[in-house]
Formats: structure tokens, C-alpha cells, sequence
């Protein structure tokens, strides 16, 4: 695997590969790898001539500050992680190589996508994430991106800046991998202590208490019952939503619609977030 730190060598690098007919893949991560980001990896591996991963954690998609000073930091477990996965090349860049004194802020039209789950709760949240990609698809020059379902909106605002700015790349978004118990994996899980990690695998729970009951009781009711579930356990909760495939709310459920339930809670001073598809339009008789 090949370390990059500069933006401008991993550019001509590039740039010289692609004198012949390579496609390139590109993981994005703020690092403290697990499985779901090694089985981007993997995919990207399988689909291109070579897999780009990017560790930064991006200071201006942290609207907590004491978010941003805890994440957790693993570069050199990281560093095998990628090398026994086959990644081909690190992209390790400096703040101040993503953002030089002169960068320019754009600011990104994401209409409700912005101030909705995430974006209200995570104020300026997507502008930082829409920001940093943006940069760092500028410098690796990628023909797919691979993300992630856990980041259900985070995929969704990406999509749209992509989409909105022309960016010439293709999107694939690959399922949440959990552990055998249902946890999502994160790199937020690693501030988890025992007890807590216990607590955490109720979201998994009543991510699957929801999809067996969404055509069965009312959604009011499955939204107030899966709240008691969390608090239960100790979470503080900043929404259970239930909403079609936009990340619109709905209020009653129908066979023929994509239907998402989406979980964002705390537990001790660390936020989880889950999501899981309940029903999927493309399987309506
Ligand atoms: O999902 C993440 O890890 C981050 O939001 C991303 C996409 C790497 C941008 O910093």
C-alpha cells in the first residue's frame, strides 16, 4: 500500500495511472476502521484496478466539539487493517491540506435534507460532510464511491451534492454491517464501555420490533413503544422516524412504498445512530 499525505502526489499519481484504461474506487473514513468499512474495501478491491481509503477526521462536519476531541484515533491498526484488505493506496492528508488558507466555502443547497434527523440535530453537520467530499473527490479523482447504509441521510446528501455539481462519479451504497448481535459497527462504538454496548444492541432490537409490526399497529403507537424501549435501557433519544425512501415522515404504512425506520439516541456521552429498511417497494407483489 502506497501512503499518500500530500494531495498533490496522490494527483500526479493518478493522473499517470490513468495514461491507461484503469477505473478507480474510493472509500472515504475519518479512520478507526471496522468490517463495514473493510467490506468497502473489499467490494471496491472486487469492481476497480485501484482502491483509494482516506483517513481525516473533518473538523467542519463536528458540531460538538467534544465529539470531534473523543473521536477515536487507531492509525496504526488502521494501517494493517488496509494493507492485509489489499487497499492499494492511503490518502492521510493535514487539515490544512484539505483546507488551505485560501480555500473557498461553498455553501450546498440540500433543501430538507439539511434540517431534518441529522441535519437538525447536527447543525451545519452535512454542509462540513458535503465540504470535505467534495475536496477529497476533487484530489482522488475516483470513478465509484462507496459508502455506506448506516449513513442512510449522509448517503442521500452526498447523492444530491454529486448530482447537483456534476461531479463525474458513481455512487454504490452497501449494506450495514453489524456484529453477530445486531450492533451496527461504528468507530463511536469503540467509546462504549461493556455496559453500555449491552444497552446499545436494544436500537437493533427495536429496529426489528418495528419491522415485524409496521403493517400491524399504527405507526404513532410503534414510534412511542420504541422510545420506551430505548429509554428503558437508559438512551436519551433524539428521534425514532419512520419515513419513506426520501426521508419523508409517514404516518401510515403501504406495501408499495420503500419505508425506512431511523434511530439516532446517546447512551452515556456516546450518540448512535441505525437505520434499517422495512419494507422495500421493489418486493410489493
Ligand atoms: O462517514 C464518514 O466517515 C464521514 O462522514 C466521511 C464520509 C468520511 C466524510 O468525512
Amino acid at each position: 500500500m502506497i501512503l499518500f499525505k500530500r494531495p498533490g502526489d496522490l494527483i500526479d499519481f493518478i493522473q499517470k495511472k490513468r495514461k491507461s484504461a484503469i477505473k478507480v474506487g474510493f472509500v472515504p473514513t475519518m479512520g478507526a476502521l471496522h468490517n463495514g468499512h473493510l467490506s468497502l474495501i473489499k467490494k471496491s478491491k472486487s469492481e476497480n484496478d485501484i482502491t483509494i481509503c482516506s483517513i481525516f477526521i473533518n473538523p467542519t462536519q463536528f458540531s460538538n466539539p467534544n465529539d470531534f476531541e473523543k473521536y477515536p484515533i487507531s492509525i496504526e491498526t488502521d494501517i494493517e487493517q488496509l494493507e492485509l484488505n489489499g487497499c492499494d493506496i492511503l490518502f492521510m492528508p493535514s487539515v490544512n491540506d484539505i483546507y488551505p488558507e485560501n480555500f473557498q466555502k461553498n455553501n450546498f443547497e440540500l433543501g430538507y435534507l439539511d434540517s431534518i434527523l441529522e441535519g437538525q440535530h447536527r447543525a451545519g453537520h452535512f454542509q462540513g460532510v458535503c465540504m470535505v467530499v467534495k475536496r477529497l473527490l476533487e484530489i482522488v479523482n475516483c470513478d465509484i464511491l462507496y459508502l455506506g447504509q448506516k449513513d442512510y441521510q449522509q448517503c442521500m446528501v452526498i447523492k444530491k451534492m454529486v448530482l447537483d455539481l456534476n461531479i463525474p462519479v458513481e455512487i454504490k451504497i452497501s449494506p450495514t454491517i453489524r456484529e453477530e448481535n445486531g450492533l451496527a459497527m461504528s468507530s463511536r462504538n469503540k467509546r462504549l464501555n461493556e455496559g453500555e454496548k449491552e444497552a446499545a444492541l436494544v436500537i437493533f432490537e427495536v429496529l426489528c420490533f418495528l419491522k415485524e409490526n409496521i403493517f400491524e399497529r399504527d405507526i404513532a403507537d410503534l414510534k412511542v413503544k420504541s422510545v420506551e424501549k430505548l429509554k428503558a435501557k437508559g438512551f436519551d433519544i433524539d428521534y425514532v422516524e419512520i419515513t419513506d425512501e426520501f426521508l419523508n415522515t409517514i404516518t401510515t404504512a403501504e406495501k408499495k412504498q420503500t419505508i425506512v425506520a431511523l434511530i439516532a439516541a446517546t447512551i452515556g456521552n456516546v450518540r448512535l445512530i441505525d437505520n434499517m429498511i422495512l419494507n422495500n417497494a421493489n418486493d410489493a407483489e
